[in-house]
């Protein structure tokens, strides 16, 4: 997509109180999972809610490059008609998947069981980070890979002509290796088993089942053991995508760090896997309600009301990091403004998304007046009632570094900047106009 445009520098002013409700985008895992799972499936897909940020629209790029019919019918509608598992078609051009981890990593699991060729490049932030960790698996379905030294983009995968099912166990808590491994699995006879530690995001599971897959999830001794059942008929569904509870975080952030501040956030999932921020800012005091609890699109949802009070640090434990994964940046936002220290522990695979994530807001926070300690897998942050800003933060290419920083500028004396807030686009097109129509000063 656009990721070539020239940088875009941001700033954010200390505002007054934020009023009013956020609707925010789809959910970003669920969008891309929609948009292969259709492709993979025989029949119609009719999608509504679809995240169109420029990471999932690479993903429908892709699919069209690999034969399926993607066509969009409205405003985050869109209708795949799909070529069934195995059926995919050798592209006839790279596919360029930007900036995303989630898009390529799905994608070269989901043609590594079928006999063609294809491969993938992506931006600047992609092409420095790990894909070994997908491409090691894989070959063990029989596919040949070629991949820059280090196992990054671009990579050339040939997909295998006899699959053999695998039995793997995720050495790091990722749901995009578990879902690389399960999608290559749909085109391998017998069943293909994932074993993970944690468990991970299970948006691929639930989806999976969804549209006629046999997939079940046992908690044993080893761990969370996914076990999938190869060559099932996918039949295409219609999906609703759920609101993104990671996209929510920022104006949930905003409410929480601007005095005075009430707003609304509905329809947000609240699904157990992608909770872990909700239940840290609820153990740091955040006054934050759960309203109106149901079910949209087969994932659990709620309308949130969160208003601004007083906040006290916490300590995040291990455990808890594989749901939460995404939220770090803007927590150590949030840790800033609260009394005493917030700890995170077990993060060091902060250290491979968009960014070196624990740098970056180390750096950024630093120089707005923020004291940081950092180790290899962990991040502390020392609250104060007050912070400083008055600094630029470094974005590196990164969508959830630019809008950690904007909302710390909501809060702080003097307004934060940041060298580049193109990558929002990634994720969350409406960011500043939802943000302004919320009272915050940023543009
Ligand atoms: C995602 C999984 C997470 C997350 C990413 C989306 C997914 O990555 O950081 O934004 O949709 O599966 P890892 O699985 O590598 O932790």
């Amino acid at each position: 997509m656009s990721h070539g445009t020239d940088p875009r520098p941001m700033t954010a002013r200390r505002s007054g109180p934020l009023t009013g409700v956020a609707q925010v985008p789809g959910d970003k895992s669920i969008s891309h999972r929609a948009l292969i799972l259709g492709a993979l499936s025989v029949g119609e897909t009719r999608i509504t809610g679809l995240l169109e940020g420029e990471d999932v629209l690479d993903t429908a790029k892709a699919m069209r490059a690999f034969g399926a019919d993607v066509q969009r019918t409205g405003e985050g509608e869109w209708v795949v008609h799909g070529v069934g598992v195995g059926g995919f078609a050798e592209p006839e051009d790279v596919i360029d998947c930007g900036n995303s981890g989630t898009g390529v990593r799905l994608i070269m699991g989901a043609m590594a069981t079928t006999p063609i060729t294809a491969t993938f490049t992506g931006d600047a932030s992609l092409s420095k980070r790990p894909m070994g960790r997908v491409t090691d698996p894989l070959a063990l379905f029989g596919s040949q890979i070629v991949a820059r030294e280090g196992g990054r983009l671009p990579v050339t995968i040939t997909g295998a002509v006899d699959p053999v099912p695998v039995r793997y166990k995720t050495p790091v808590a990722s749901a995009q290796i578990k879902s690389a491994v399960l999608l290559a699995g749909l085109n391998a006879p017998g069943e293909t088993v994932v074993i993970e530690a944690e468990p991970t995001r299970d948006h691929s599971e639930r989806m999976l089942a969804g549209f006629g897959a046999t997939i079940r999830t046992e908690k044993t001794e080893e761990g969370h053991v996914i076990t999938l059942t190869g060559r099932p008929e996918l039949r295409g569904q219609p999906v609703a995508v759920p609101r993104d509870p990671s996209s929510a975080a920022f104006p949930v952030a905003a409410a929480l760090i601007v005095p005075g501040s009430e707003i609304r956030v509905p329809g947000v999932s609240r699904n157990p896997t992608r909770d872990g921020l909700y239940v840290t800012l609820l153990e740091m005091g955040a006054d934050i309600t759960f309203e109106n609890p149901r079910e949209e699109g087969g994932e659990p949802v709620a309308d949130l009301l969160v208003r601004h009070g007083p906040l006290k640090g916490v300590e995040v434990p291990a455990d808890r990091a594989a749901s939460m994964i995404d939220e770090f940046p803007i927590l150590s936002v949030i840790a800033s403004f609260a009394e005493g220290r917030t700890v995170m522990n077990g993060v060091a695979e902060l250290r491979v998304k968009e960014s070196d994530r624990i740098d970056a807001m180390a750096r950024g926070l630093e120089a707005n007046g923020v004291t940081v300690v950092e180790t290899p897998d962990s991040m502390t942050v020392h609250g104060a009632p007050r912070v400083p800003g008055g600094a630029s933060a470094v974005t590196h290419l990164d969508h959830r570094i630019a809008m950690s920083f904007l909302v710390l500028g909501l809060a702080t004396d003097q307004p934060v900047s940041v060298d580049d807030g193109s990558p929002i686009m990634t994720s969350f097109p409406d960011f500043i106009p939802l943000m302004q129509g919320l009272g915050a000063d940023l543009g």
